[in-house]
């Protein structure tokens, strides 16, 4: 089962103020919020306390502020939402717009706002992408894209039901999104797994040395799979976990091998989408279009909406009425991902990922240098990266020392949520796009004084 962590409810202070960061109370959390703090530990499951104690005002741009002066530049975009940044007036104004209009939900019954941010999308996704299907949660897209795979595969023959995903995959927490994960922990409470849901290493060069495509074959071999079971394979763009890439041959030759057994290729792009690597979608990197793809956080940079975009041939599988969701399409959500998506595309923000993560990348690397001998490992593209946290010169995960990082540079005004991944030891950083070089290097630079403080 998962272990009960017990996760501190206070934060280091190191008192600060650059031109980014300004930390001025003397506690962190002020005492001000415990009363609140205590409510949500009565009501809440304690599921919900895993991030680091700062109750969250107002965001805006690349900052988050507390309601007692406090201010944090933010390197977690709440976790890879705000794409845009954060509380952009041009999505708050079409959110109020649509609300004023006096619609705020339709069921699947028509509604133009919907109309307009399907088309909008169809039109960034390149062919044969060009059927959008809006879901609520990442999860939901990934359940619809496990449902078209298995659908299409068994449309061909019945046996042609076979999943692949990978080791260390995050895809989401409902039932089958968790079952394609590769994290058994998360596994446990399922009970039966489906016996054709199977995963394999992903080629990440680091946790995975083998990066050759004839290791994913070898590992279908050893779990008996034939390959023309198999009716899908599901890859987040890049591990969450880690922020990893495989290598783009591999997944060139994994796009020869789908076309050759007619297996349906689905990008998780709910992290890596919407210019979070440098490029709109991050299977761009890899020169390969998908089959289908799942999208969500970053699509609104604030409600709840997220995305499956595929050919007619697929996203046609079903008829009327028998592929829809309560929320599909809800208003409010598209108004506000319309805007987002314009802001995107207005202000160069894919390009401005692209640019400022180099930056990122570099100074990561650069000032992260003195404690090379507990980082297994740097990964990522444009703005994501995540920092694999390890015991002294070895592999091995060490989820303390990623913590106690993690807290420090709250505690000196970087916002980072929890260190995610395997073992738990990987310290994300996903700015929002809208982020400055200058901001960049100031962050970077209290997070290698958080790594001190860490090993202090
Ligand atoms: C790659 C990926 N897929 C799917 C999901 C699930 O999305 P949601 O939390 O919106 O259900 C996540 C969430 O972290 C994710 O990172």
């Amino acid at each position: 089962m998962i272990g009960a962590e017990s996760v501190s409810q206070t934060i280091p202070v190191h008192p600060v103020q650059t031109a980014y960061r300004k930390i001025v109370t003397q506690e962190l959390p002020p005492p001000q919020v415990r009363p609140l703090m205590d409510m949500s530990a009565h009501y809440e499951p304690r599921a919900m306390l895993g991030q680091p104690p700062v109750v969250w005002d107002r965001a805006e741009g690349f900052f988050v502020y507390d309601a007692y002066g406090n201010q944090w530049l933010d390197f977690s975009s709440g976790v890879l939402i705000t794409n845009a940044g954060h509380g952009r007036k041009e999505i708050a104004e079409a959110i109020i717009r649509q609300a004023e209009h006096g619609l705020l939900t339709s069921y699947v019954f028509l509604n133009e706002p919907r109309v307009r941010l399907v088309q909008m999308i169809s039109d960034l996704a390149p062919a044969p992408l060009k059927k959008v299907f809006l879901v609520s949660t990442g999860s939901e897209a990934v359940e619809c894209a496990i449902k078209l795979s298995r659908t299409h595969g068994q449309n061909l023959n019945p046996a042609k039901k076979i999943v692949i995903s990978y080791h260390h995959a995050f895809h989401g927490r409902t039932l089958g999104a968790q079952q394609i994960g590769g994290i058994p922990a998360l596994k446990e409470w399922i009970g039966n797994l489906d016996p054709d849901m199977i995963q394999v290493p992903f080629p990440d060069g680091f946790r995975c040395g083998d990066t050759s495509f004839a290791f994913f074959e070898k590992a279908l071999e050893s779990a008996g799979v034939d390959p023309k079971n198999v009716c899908g394979v599901v890859a987040e763009t890049y591990q969450g976990g880690g922020a990893s890439f495989g290598p783009r041959e591999y997944f060139q030759e994994m796009r020869n091998w789908c076309d050759k057994w007619n297996v349906v290729l689905t990008f998780d792009e709910v992290q890596a989408g919407f210019g979070r690597c440098g490029r709109m979608w991050g299977f761009e990197h890899y020169g390969v279009v998908p089959d289908l793809m799942c999208l969500g956080k970053g699509i609104s940079s604030s409600l709840p909406i997220a995305a499956v975009i595929g050919s007619t041939e697929l996203m046609d599988l079903y008829p009327p009425g028998s592929m829809t969701s309560t929320h599909s399409g809800n208003p409010i959500c598209c108004a506000a991902a319309v805007a987002n998506l314009e802001l995107i595309l207005r202000e160069k923000l894919v390009e401005n990922a692209a640019l400022v993560g180099e930056v990122l990348h570099q100074e990561l690397w650069k000032q992260l240098k003195p404690y090379d001998e507990r980082i297994g490992a740097i990964q990522g593209k444009g703005l994501v990266a995540g920092i694999q946290v390890t015991k002294p010169n070895s592999a091995q995960p060490d989820a303390a020392l990623a913590r106690n990082v993690v807290w420090h540079a709250v505690g000196r005004g970087l916002m980072l949520f929890a260190p995610v991944g395997f073992g738990g030891a990987t310290v994300k950083i996903c700015p929002p796009l809208c982020i400055t070089r200058e901001a960049v290097i100031d962050g970077v630079s209290a997070l290698a004084e958080a790594f001190a403080d860490g090993l202090s």
